[in-house]
């Protein structure tokens, strides 16, 4: 996975609202509407950076768009310095899943699991892992519907740099889950 993955934009509708969303790679005219009106601009510096990895098929990095407004984005980290959770090869890692409050039960995050999903079994995935905090209940209960697995705990602990430049901290205990992808072969996911 060393080549920047090609993917036309994909409509779809919700399926009780009617509304139209496109599915997109984010472009570097996405980078401050990724910050959502000032929800998110504490990452600014980390979107710039995913964007070059991006463009290096280190990561992918998908939004949610109606009527040319971001409502939601889900990233693809394909290799880690931790193996388990994404090894360059047939692992990848989910992050920084999204849908903006007012477009939030009407099916919009469980499409966009759907179609991350096939789009990287198409590009030769064979296991998801992702994490999600303990106390999200809501997350934790659709990633269950769509199958994902409790692979083990994790404390959480990160940090990165913000927009002022300032070194941010963040201790968010959460599950590593994981799905193997049907169709792929069995790997030793229970070892991890
Ligand atoms: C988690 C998140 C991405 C889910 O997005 P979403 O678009 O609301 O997801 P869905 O609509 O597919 O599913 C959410 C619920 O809506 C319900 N739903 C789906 N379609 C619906 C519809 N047409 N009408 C009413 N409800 C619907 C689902 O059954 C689900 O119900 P549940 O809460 O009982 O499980 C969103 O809540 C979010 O951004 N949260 C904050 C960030 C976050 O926690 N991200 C995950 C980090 S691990």
């Amino acid at each position: 996975m060393s080549q920047a993955i090609v993917i036309p934009p994909h409509p779809v509708t919700l399926p009780t609202s009617k509304r139209t969303i496109i599915f997109r790679k984010v472009t570097a005219e996405d980078l401050t509407a990724l910050e959502m009106g000032g929800m998110f601009t504490h990452f600014r510096r980390v979107y710039a950076r995913a964007l070059v990895e991006q463009q290096q098929g280190l990561r992918l990095l998908l939004i949610a768009e109606s009527a040319n407004v971001v409502v939601g984005r889900i990233f693809t980290l394909f290799r880690s310095s931790d193996k388990r959770i994404a090894d360059g090869k047939e692992r990848a890692y989910l992050y920084s899943f999204f849908v903006h409050p007012d477009y939030r039960y009407e099916g919009l995050g469980t499409l966009m699991m759907q179609y991350i999903e096939s789009l990287l079994q198409a590009r030769g995935i064979a296991c998801i892992t992702l994490a999600v905090a303990k106390d999200n209940e809501g997350a934790l209960r659709l990633y269950k519907r769509l199958h994902y697995t409790i692979l083990r705990e994790s404390p959480g602990q990160w940090d990165y740099i913000d927009h002022e430049g300032k070194r941010q901290q963040v201790h968010e205990p959460c599950y590593i889950l994981g799905k193997q992808l049907s169709g792929s072969k069995q790997t030793s996911f229970s070892f991890y």
